[in-house]
């Protein structure tokens, strides 16, 4: 199997958003209790919050993470979790159907993000709620002092504002289980009325209105084209949702589903240009992949006992082909970063997440750590447009897929060159030749690779590092051009300088 890629520093499709790299906590599951927050465990700072998943989620460079969801958003007033502890209430919560004990809120949560890097990419309820709440909580966020709901905050202790910059116009809005669902002119309309207002409180915000909630809904494109005519001017962003699964059990399929989402992008990126042309805007409308991961517990319905405190949720274990997926869709993404400006892993912690804990136990890092690790690691800077070829095969749903899935991003700051490959050969290794034609002289740092005997392998509290990443990949140096092994059903991140 040989394949090759020609890569030419001059030829830059884009510099990178670090805002590819966020990620998502909802009050769903174990992700906010139980995860983040936990105050009897050993690790707990003096906020509650557990210190070993500080830790591992600093460690990923996340620079974004949006709260409070997904669809709990759609339910929540957010003034039930501000204020005194003692006096919140606890509230059946209708998204999932559970009880919410508010003990974490806004400002927990902005005081939590703070503590991992992140900046915070807040939701608004346009479900239950509307232009007037989400002005109010803009108020309470971003304003200094000197109005009602500034004060407020000022009083519960937050004299500076937070100063959100990023903010989501509800969530899903397009599906039925959505509580508050709407049609596309009715989200529409109330889209573009709440972003007028809330901009009016804080005009640095930016906007990202919703997508449809997959490209199988019945209604997409349609959707993205009429909220786009009714809201066009006053947002930034569109959302998008992806979720993939193996749940037929067909691996060489299940690896294709990238081809998927680069085909939802571009689709998404054509209706924004359509919009753009019919109302001769100047404006070009950026992307915001604020939901995706592979799920294979989706469609499960909420727990079955209902309004239990924090019950395990989609807490999906994920193994190493898992983790290959995650590799071609961050690929996916770098390709569109010249219009995917946000990108949201959905979500961070215990509820389809990289990173698990056991309550009162101790945390693991699952397979899908690892790409998304390497990848908002060494993922900065500018990708590169390269010319790939590689032999390709035919799967279930897709054709023409290249067993070569891989990019390269130039840190010309940093003078390194990192690319990123998956050989999605189940079976073979592949020959890459790297030309690196107009870089002059490089020499080679590392060669990280994950890889695993069984594409089932998955990490555990009992076992909790079985796939993990080594640098003993194979690379050398060849005059301007690095040869290199990728095993079979390898991810590789392949870093020169
Ligand atoms: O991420 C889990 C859920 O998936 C979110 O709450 C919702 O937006 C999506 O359907």
């Amino acid at each position: 199997l040989r394949s090759q890629m020609l890569i030419d520093k001059s030829f830059v499709k884009a510099q990178i958003d670090p805002r590819l790299y966020g990620s998502f906590i909802e009050h769903l599951g174990r992700a906010v209790y139980g995860g983040i927050y936990e105050p009897d465990h050993p690790t707990a700072d003096a906020n509650g919050f557990r210190q070993d998943a500080i830790e591992a989620i600093r460690a990923l460079q996340v620079p974004i993470i949006r709260y409070p969801g997904g669809n709990f958003v759609s339910g929540y007033n957010w003034e039930d979790g501000v204020g005194p502890k003692k006096d919140r209430k606890r509230l059946l919560e209708l998204a999932w159907w559970t009880t919410e004990t508010n003990e974490v809120g806004t400002n927990e949560f902005a005081d939590w993000a703070k503590l991992v890097g992140s900046e915070v990419m807040m939701a608004v309820n346009l479900g239950t709620r509307g232009i007037d709440d989400a002005r109010n909580l803009i108020e309470y966020c971003n304003h200094p002092s000197g109005s009602y709901y500034s004060d407020l905050r000022i009083s519960h202790g937050y004299k500076e504002p937070h100063r959100f910059k990023t903010w989501c116009l509800g969530n899903e809005m397009d599906g039925p289980w959505q509580i508050g669902t709407k049609t596309a002119v009715e989200y529409g309309r109330l889209a573009n009325e709440t972003a007028k207002v809330m901009r009016w409180v804080d005009p640095t915000i930016e906007l990202v209105a919703c997508g449809s909630s997959s490209s199988g809904m019945s209604t997409f494109a349609d959707w993205e084209a009429t909220v786009l005519d009714l809201s066009y001017d006053n947002v930034d962003y569109l959302s998008l949702h992806a979720y993939y699964n193996n749940n037929n059990n067909d691996t060489s399929n299940f690896l294709a589903t990238s081809l998927n989402l680069d085909q939802f992008i571009s689709s998404v990126a054509a209706i924004c240009d359509y919009v753009k042309a019919k109302k001769r805007s100047k404006k070009k409308l950026m992307l915001s992949l604020d939901e995706w991961n592979v799920w294979h517990t989706v469609g499960t319905s909420r727990a079955e006992e209902r309004w239990q405190i924090a019950p395990p949720e989609f807490e999906d274990v994920y193994t190493h082909e898992d983790a290959l997926a995650v590799g071609c869709f961050l690929i996916t993404l770098l390709k569109h970063a010249d219009r995917v400006k946000m990108a949201c892993m959905a979500q961070l912690i215990n509820v389809i997440a990289p990173i698990t804990t056991e309550t009162g136990g101790p945390l693991w890092l699952q397979t899908t750590y690892y790409p998304f690790l390497h990848a908002s690691i060494y993922g900065r800077g500018t990708v590169l447009h390269t010319v790939n070829s590689s032999p390709k095969y035919d799967s279930k749903d897709y054709t023409d897929v290249p067993y070569l899935e891989s990019i390269c991003v130039y840190d010309e700051e940093q003078g390194h060159i990192t690319v990123f490959a998956v050989n999605r050969h189940l079976s073979e290794a592949m020959e890459l030749d790297l030309d690196f034609r107009s870089f002059g002289e490089v020499s080679l740092i590392e060669h990280i690779v994950l890889e695993h005997e069984d594409l089932k392998a998955v990490n555990t509290k009992a076992n909790p590092q079985h796939v993990r990443p080594h640098h003993g990949g194979l690379s050398v140096l060849d005059n301007g051009h690095v040869k290199s092994s990728l095993t079979k059903a390898s991810w590789n991140v392949i870093r020169l300088q």
